[in-house]
């Protein structure tokens, strides 16, 4: 499996800026977007284009055009806050929705959800900011190639060793584009030193000490 990690300065700064407990959910949201941005730009870097002549206000001249359209399918929830770049930078991208939940016990994903655009043929990018065990990206990338899926790529913001093993096992044709690899889990499944529970700090959904 290849694995594509974004080296990048503004990678870096995003990525510590995520680690950082202090980052509260609206700067999270923000920075999750740039760093999503800048995999995209790599993660998209050989989708086909076709020429078209255009005019520009002094002559015709040759230019290019995507000759593909393209489907981003976010893993629920936490994948939501990698959808934002696509739109802004895809012209008419489709998007799909897997809604996958860890089991706080087990870690097992299970599957709540699934609402898929047309694949077949298509480029098809599937979003999950947290690659852990690798049980959701599994999962989520067993969807789409059923739905049809040939040219699937991974992109996730923080990656653990474990989880690029067992995705790799299971899709060794799927690349994988990642913003930072750590160093693996802990005994509750969790990256270390990562930057805890993705969807919680994305949505304000956990509970601090001050009771906030
Ligand atoms: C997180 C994350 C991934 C999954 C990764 O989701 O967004 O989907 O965990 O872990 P894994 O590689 O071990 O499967 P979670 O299950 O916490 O759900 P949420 O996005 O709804 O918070
Ligand atoms: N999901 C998260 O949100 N964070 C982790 O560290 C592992 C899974």
């Amino acid at each position: 499996m290849a694995l594509h990690l974004l080296d990048h300065p503004l990678g870096r700064h995003y990525v510590t800026r995520l680690r950082d407990e202090t980052t509260r959910p609206e700067a999270f949201r923000v920075i999750c977007h740039r760093l999503t941005g800048l995999l995209l730009t790599e993660a998209t870097r050989e989708l086909p284009t076709r020429p078209v002549r255009v005019h520009t206000p002094l002559e015709e001249t040759e230019g290019e055009e995507l000759s593909t359209y393209v489907v981003a399918v976010a893993v629920l929830r936490a994948g939501l806050g990698m959808l934002e770049p696509f739109t802004r930078l895809l012209p008419d991208v489709s998007i799909g929705y897997i809604g996958l939940e860890r089991d706080e016990a087990t870690a097992e994903a299970h599957a709540y959800y699934c609402k898929l655009p047309p694949v077949e043929n298509r480029p098809v990018f599937v979003v999950d900011p947290m690659l852990a065990t690798g049980g959701s990206a599994v999962r989520a990338v067993q969807r789409v190639r059923d739905a049809g899926a040939t040219k699937i790529r991974f992109l996730c913001i923080v990656a653990a060793p474990e989880g690029l093993e067992r995705l790799g096992e299971a899709f060794p044709d799927v690349p994988v584009y990642a913003a930072a690899l750590d160093r693996g889990l802990d005994p509750r499944k969790f990256i270390c030193p990562g930057l805890g529970d993705f969807g919680d700090r994305l949505y304000g959904t956990q509970i601090n000490q001050s009771g906030l």
